[in-house]
């Protein structure tokens, strides 16, 4: 079955060609990063029109890669949310029309489903079950996963997800959005022991988070330094390597809790954050200690793309699930 992925919940344009006997054919992103960039996060009405403008030509340039036409698909996936509700209806609108000129399924899918089941793109992709952490702009999830769309939460963020901790601790420092790789960037060149950042929520029992304590943390150090006037490059590092390490450090204990708490030995992480070097590492280095191992996708699958929806989609249309008539466009929807 050939199946057209198409992701526009937010500020990436994604689309994808993936067929369920040879995998993923072509894949094809906009990112609207620059044109955000100058109002330092996501103009939403911005990201409707920007969706707009791109997502056909998107979709005609990975049938011209895979050397396919509309004529050959047979399922379209879209994100039906959670996301922007502008930016959901333009992939939701455009999905329904070509599947009903086309004549085949249409079928909304879960943005976070798809970010869950990237990895499984990858050569060698995780078997069920296992724990997923679910680490994105907004999301921070603890999930056990026992197959397509048998998903128990384990835990969750209270009140931040890790990824806007990251953003917003990148404003702080005056680096521009988005700010999770930027922080990291700048954490490569800071000093270990300068300073010590709490880890939020570790020392009681229990798998939900919570960043915003960290964030007001961050806030303090650096409104202290430049009181003190030594808010230079250097301590801003300082500063961006330990709330990394903060991060990086809860993330690890809870993701132990959780594989001790299920007996599962696969641990997938995924969404944006899970592009993060620091916690891939710390996670390989937890989960060896275990005889376990993690997963993850490619760099450019950890971020928003078509190919994870593609993927989440077909796995569903397989089966047999379809939308009615209806678009559906759900800004929140729990998974
Ligand atoms: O999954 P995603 O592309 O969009 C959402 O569904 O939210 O995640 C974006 C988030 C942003 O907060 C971004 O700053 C963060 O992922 N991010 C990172 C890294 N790359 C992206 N955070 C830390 N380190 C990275 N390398
Ligand atoms: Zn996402």
């Amino acid at each position: 079955m050939l199946i057209l992925g198409i992701e526009t919940s937010c500020d990436e344009t994604g689309v994808a060609l993936y067929d369920t006997e040879q995998g993923l054919l072509a894949d094809a992103l906009f990112s609207q990063i620059a044109m955000h960039a100058d109002y330092g996060g996501v103009v939403p009405e911005l990201a409707s029109r920007d969706h707009v403008r791109k997502l056909l030509p998107l979709c005609d340039q990975v049938l011209a890669k895979a050397g396919r036409d509309r004529n050959d698909l047979e399922g379209i996936a879209y994100t039906a949310g959670p996301g922007l509700v502008g930016a959901l209806m333009v992939g939701g609108s455009v999905a329904h029309a070509l599947g009903f000129a086309l004549g085949i399924p249409v079928l909304g899918v879960h943005h976070m489903e798809g970010h869950l089941l990237a990895p499984m793109l990858e050569d060698n992709p995780p078997a069920f079950p296992f724990v997923a952490l679910l680490v994105s702009g907004g999301h921070t999830q603890l999930v056990r996963v026992d197959g397509i769309g048998q998903y128990q939460m384990l835990g969750e963020s209270v009140d931040d997800a890790a990824g806007e901790a990251f953003d917003k601790t990148a404003k702080m420092l005056g680096l521009d959005y988005p700010g999770g790789p930027r922080v990291a960037a700048l954490a490569e060149k800071g000093r270990e022991g300068i300073y010590r950042f709490p880890r939020p929520m570790t020392d009681r029992p229990g798998l939900d988070f919570s960043f915003s304590g960290l964030k007001t943390f961050t806030l303090n150090t650096v409104n202290n330094a430049k009181d003190n006037d030594d808010f230079d490059e250097q301590l801003k590092a300082d500063i961006a390597l330990a709330f990394e390490a903060a991060v990086v450090d809860t993330l690890t204990i809870k993701c132990r809790r959780a594989l001790e708490q299920t007996g599962c030995k696969r641990l997938v992480i995924a969404g944006g954050v899970s592009a993060n070097k620091r916690l891939r590492a710390g996670l390989e280095k937890m989960t060896a200690k275990l005889n376990g191992s993690v997963f993850y996708a490619r760099p450019e699958f950890c971020t928003d793309n078509g190919a994870m929806i593609a993927y989440a989609g077909a796995q569903r249309l397989k089966s047999g699930q379809r939308d009615g008539e209806r678009i559906v466009s759900v800004p929140r929807w729990p998974m």
